[in-house]
């Protein structure tokens, strides 16, 4: 048995990584007025265009509105069929739906906890324009298999990269020279933050310019400037577009986070590596599984629970380590259990069979650079403890 000692003060399930450096810039761009959409932005959208190997970034306030506008730009709409998993978050789905397209729902390979191509294939109609497939938790889906299928049958990807900055595909970066695009998140828990915030990265040209359009109150040129001397306040707007773009306070963030990425992804990647090394030796308790074309990201840690061992369910293990104050949360409630989803489609259970097995032994362990060793290693104590004491 192990000697377990309950620690005085809650660990949370995430904190983001700030610093004086985030600070200082936050406070310089308010200094320099324009706070705003304005030229800190423009930056980030060039710096992350190259860290990520794209040829176009566009800044915006969300992964949602990036999703969204990567369906706009390629002409999505009423009609459409969209195919995603049900293992996301709904933004993925509602901006499907937003678009006035049908989402279609393709199981998860239960191995990775990604979409499953075989399935994929088995989805598409002849509505079927478009494939949203999600790197889930920053593990990568198996790209090649599904650029295969779209180009087979003439479908858009929409890479759903919320989790996958850091995250590389057989060696090369998720979002490098895309086909489709490639959307990120810049919120609070991820990798890098902005507090809200995402990107939409492609090397398509005309989505670059549509994604622009509908992203700046479907305004036709950059419109951000028009203030500055030599700008010019005569603009059309040519589509209803939305206000989704990013601002100078968020991208000044942004900006530092990046350059401090390759030493914060370092911290993730130590812990991550204990944790797979330690969580293997618990015969209770699944760490994730990751392929070896994949390097994952360490967006999330998700552990999946082993209920034929165990006397108690996932939703308990959770209790248990909330409390010995261990902070936890679950990735995803699959989007086609949400009410706005089964009323819609009429989903049951038994459809999304991975899917569903997935869910119910989850659990999102806390994983970000400023956890401690100490913090680590008493949360691999903890779920010891709990296997331990509700081993069958
Ligand atoms: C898989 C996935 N896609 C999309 C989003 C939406 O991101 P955002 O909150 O930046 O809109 C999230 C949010 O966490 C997510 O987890």
């Amino acid at each position: 048995m192990s000697q377990f000692q309950k620690r005085e003060k809650f660990i949370p399930y995430n904190l983001p990584d700030l610093t004086d450096a985030e600070s200082s810039e936050v406070a310089d761009t308010l200094k320099s007025r324009w706070i705003a959409k304005g030229p800190r932005t423009v930056k980030f959208e060039q710096e992350f265009a190259r860290y990520v190997g794209a040829k176009h970034a566009v800044a915006m306030n969300s992964c949602t509105a990036a999703l969204h506008v990567a369906l706009l730009a390629r002409g999505i709409g009423a009609g459409d069929e969209v195919i995603t998993t049900p293992i996301t978050f709904a933004s993925t789905a509602n901006t499907i739906i937003h678009v006035g397209a049908k989402p279609v729902f393709a199981d998860i390979d239960y191995r990775t906890g990604c979409i499953d191509p075989d399935e994929i294939e088995k989805k598409i109609t002849p509505k079927t324009r478009a494939v949203v497939p999600v790197h889930y938790s920053g593990q990568v889906c198996d790209l090649d298999r599904i650029y295969d299928i779209a180009d087979r049958h003439g479908l858009f990807v929409s890479e759903d990269a919320a989790h996958a900055l850091e995250s590389y595909y057989k060696g090369k970066r998720i979002g490098c020279r895309p086909k489709g695009t490639v959307s990120y998140s810049f919120y609070a828990t991820k990798n890098l933050t902005t507090g809200e915030g995402g990107m939409l990265v492609t090397d398509d040209d005309e989505i670059d310019a549509k994604a622009r359009i509908w992203a700046g109150q479907g305004m036709n040129h950059n419109a951000w400037n028009r203030y500055a001397k030599g700008g010019t306040w005569r603009y059309d707007v040519c589509e209803p577009g939305f206000k989704y773009n990013m601002f100078d306070i968020q991208a000044a963030l942004g900006l530092v986070q990046l350059s401090r990425m390759k030493d914060m992804q370092a911290r993730r990647r130590k812990i991550a590596e204990k944790y797979q090394r330690e969580f293997a030796k618990i015969d209770a308790v699944e760490p994730p599984y990751v392929p070896d074309y994949a390097t994952h990201s360490w967006h999330l840690y998700v552990i999946r629970i082993v209920p034929e061992l165990l006397t108690i369910d996932r939703d308990k293990f959770i209790t248990e380590l909330n409390e010995r104050n261990v902070g936890t949360s679950v990735h995803f409630i699959p989007v086609t259990d949400m009410s706005a989803y089964t009323s819609r489609y009429g989903f049951r259970p038994g459809d999304f069979p991975n899917a569903e097995k997935h869910f119910e032994r989850i659990i999102s362990l806390p994983l970000y650079p400023t956890l401690s060793d100490e913090e680590s290693d008493y949360i691999i104590d903890a779920v010891r403890d709990i296997v331990e004491k509700y081993h069958n």
